[in-house]
């Protein structure tokens, strides 16, 4: 009678009907759905009829099954279905009856995610049901993968454990597993202890030990729970590059065998492995004979980004290397290292995969390219019959914040290179979404990747459609499965966005929210705290907080806006020289716009970056006018090579062409100085001109001292205050 009430319930409500319709909400999305009519009453017994192949995966679905598993009644079949693909499925789900069909245990696998998928949110004993349906499913990419760098951040190995079933939940099947780094060392090496005992620890921000590393029998432990979901983890061990932790340990494989610490800022450093010393091959094959002998995987991935070549032009062994073996110059030394290191793999059965600097000066033979500055290096890799893997800073790097990259941004990502021509788009194997670790200790992983995940899992298991508001619903259907698997995941877009507008001498403040559903308190100049509904006006300098009420999230979003009331605002700049696509600030009127940048935060949308060049620019005020303070603030982030200006001019004129030079400031900001910092300039006196100018000299290239030694650096400016 009850069942017979329920069925009833099923077919006469729409409500009830919607309810279903939502937990038909599988990311990323099947290829093909189709929904029937009837249920299957999952609170039944339930017994597992299936082919020997498929005995881990009934284990596994045996071991999440909410319900009891006996001999009676509903069945779950799982058919061995040898015309389907490798990662192929299909499920049919009847009133008593569910098949799944699979010729592979990874097709399996996706199958049982779809279910665990289908599963109710809440369960209740007497309404856990299923709709009826089926399902045909299969991948469009066979690379989809996670990079977490466990070594910027330790992360515990149940955290790499959680990471693992979140990637088979959402049918991606590459963990690549970033390992070594300046900053830590993190697998264990029986002929190497020191690269653990020294490498894997450095002085943590309250001057104690931190970092962490993993013992064979916990990489063993992780590989294998990796296996049983379907996930091959590729190790990463870096070379020739981000090697201090190694070079720290064992400092005779730097060029000079001076002893370093192991590294604890952020950025890129100048000691590498000697490329000119046989014996660092050596200590690097032995320590890759250890790797292979731990991780199944057929890939190796030896990194080989971001290697500056400093000390390899001041080292003899170096230069002698490429005197004996002709090569041109020290790219032509990066490409003989890693091809080196390629013919040893390849002698080991193993493939080499390296990010796309492994290209300079040559593609080395089989090497699998990962594509990271851009779309470019994948598609060269493909045009030369290269595999590739697509993971370029415009869509996949989940470490950048939601300004950046966000959930539609993602989504819209498309990893076949747009001119590739078409015969060669089977080289591109899929893509990976990167999470670096600098700024996101194990606790912020969640809030980055998720749910950014989710839009690169549906654009590498392949989107049938472009249709981001329809992804958008299901992504917050989905959201209280994440809860129940303990995930702290982030905003879609950024939560909090400020847009002014200045006319009439006021501000038209009008805050935009990365959800229409959210809701946004604010208060100016330390008031009261009001709701946001409409636009704020502001008709002098003041500072608003805004944050977020009534979230879910963990960490709550807040934000502040300075605005500064000044005789430039919403004035004409002509630029002299031209600011970096890549850091254009609001655009042209960014210098003028009364709202300061942030202190720590170069990428705020507020600061305009200007790379190996100055900044030169005139604000045209329309007309005559008196004024008595000029100011200019830059910004200092030595790792991320931006310094503060050599000089600074301010100029004025009254027609546009010739300037007098009225005040000049040499700065003297020690480039190498710590830290995230604004350094202002400001000059006060009486002056009445129609044209005002600054001319910030940039520093220029980077110091002998700097990590990036003799690479050109950023300027970055905020505001032009005239007042
Ligand atoms: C990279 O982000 N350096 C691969
Ligand atoms: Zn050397």
């Amino acid at each position: 009678m009850i069942r017979f009430l329920i069925l009833l319930t099923f077919l006469f409500s729409s409500c009830i009907k919607n309810q279903i319709n939502t937990r038909v909400n599988i990311i990323p999305k099947p290829v093909k759905l189709n929904l029937k009519n009837g249920i299957y009453d999952l609170s039944k017994e339930t017994k597992f009829i299936f082919d020997s192949i498929f005995t881990n995966e009934v284990e596994y679905l045996k071991s999440i099954f909410p319900f009891k598993i006996g001999n009676k009644e509903n069945i779950i079949q799982f058919i061995k279905n040898q015309d389907l693909q490798v990662e192929e499925y299909r499920i049919n789900i009847l009133k008593t009856k569910i098949t799944i069909e699979a010729s592979s245990e990874k097709g399996a696998m996706h199958a049982i995610q779809s279910f665990r998928q289908l599963l109710p949110n809440k369960f209740y004993k007497n309404n856990a049901s299923l709709q009826c349906l089926e399902i045909h499913d299969y991948p469009k990419f066979k690379w989809r993968g996670l990079l977490l760098d466990c070594c910027r951040h330790f992360m515990e190995k149940d955290f790499v454990k959680k990471y693992i079933d979140l990637l088979a939940f959402h049918k991606m099947n590459i963990l690549h597993w970033h390992l070594t780094e300046d900053q830590g060392w993190r697998i264990e090496i029986d002929k190497y202890p020191l690269l653990t005992e020294i490498g894997a620890w450095r002085k943590g921000l309250d001057g104690k030990p931190y970092g962490g590393y993993y013992s064979k029998e916990d990489i063993k432990e992780i590989v294998e729970y990796a296996r049983k979901r379907n996930i091959e983890v590729i190790p990463e061990i870096e070379l020739p590059g981000h090697s201090v932790a190694a070079i720290a340990s064992y400092p005779q494989f730097s060029c000079t065998g001076e002893k370093i610490e192991v590294e604890t800022d952020w950025g890129v450093f100048k000691d590498i492995y000697c490329a000119g010393n046989d014996s660092v091959f050596t200590f690097l094959e032995n320590i890759l004979d250890e790797v292979i002998d731990l991780f199944p995987s057929k890939y190796i991935h030896i990194g080989g980004d971001e290697a500056p070549k400093f000390r390899w032009k001041n080292c003899n062994k170096c230069q002698k290397r490429i005197v004996e073996n002709n090569l041109k110059d020290e790219n032509e030394l990066q490409s003989y290292f890693i091809n080196r290191i390629g013919k040893y793999l390849e002698k080991n059965n193993k493939q080499l995969i390296g990010w796309d600097e492994i290209m300079e000066g040559g593609i080395p033979k089989n090497a699998i390219v990962q594509s990271w500055r851009g779309m470019a290096g994948g598609k060269l890799a493909a045009e030369n019959s290269h595999y590739a893997i697509m993971s370029p800073t415009s869509h996949c790097y989940f470490d950048y914040d939601l300004q950046s990259i966000d959930l539609e941004k993602v989504y819209s990502f498309d990893p076949i290179p747009i001119d590739l021509e078409k015969n060669k788009h089977n080289f591109i194997l899929g893509g990976e979404c990167n999470m670096w670790s600098e700024r996101a200790p194990q606790e912020k992983v969640d809030s980055k990747v998720f749910p950014r995940i989710l839009a690169m899992s549906e654009v590498l298991w392949g989107k049938k459609e472009n249709n981001y508001e329809d992804f958008l619903t299901r992504v917050e259907n989905h959201y209280p499965k994440l809860e129940k698997l303990g995930v702290e995941y982030g905003y879609e877009k950024t939560p909090i966005k400020f847009k002014s507008n200045f006319s009439d001498n006021k501000f038209e403040i009008e805050i935009v929210k990365g959800n229409k559903k959210m809701e946004i308190h604010y208060q100016v100049d330390n008031g009261a705290w009001q709701e946001y509904s409409k636009p704020i006006e502001i008709f002098k300098s003041a500072k608003i907080i805004a944050e977020e009420r009534n979230s879910k999230r963990k960490d709550i979003a807040q934000k502040n806006l300075e605005i500064n009331f000044h005789k430039g605002l919403g004035k004409k700049v002509e630029y002299n020289t031209n600011y970096s696509t890549n850091y254009p600030g609001t655009g042209t009127s960014s210098l003028v716009n009364g709202i300061s940048g942030n202190d720590s935060n170069f990428r705020d949308g507020q600061w305009q970056g200007f790379y190996g060049k100055n900044v030169d620019i005139t604000v045209d005020l329309k007309e005559k006018i008196n004024f008595n303070e000029l100011k200019t603030s830059f910004f200092q982030y030595h790792l991320s090579w931006i310094i503060v200006p050599k000089s600074v001019e301010y100029l004025i004129s009254d027609d546009g062409i010739n300037f007098k030079s009225i005040h000049k400031i040499k700065t003297d900001v020690n480039p190498m100085k710590e830290g995230k910092f604004k350094e202002p300039f400001t000059h006060v006196q009486n002056y009445s001109a129609r044209y005002v100018r600054v001319i910030a000299e940039n520093y220029g290239f980077l110091p002998k001292e700097h990590p990036a030694a003799g690479s050109k650096s950023w300027l970055f400016i905020d505001e032009f205050s005239i007042k």
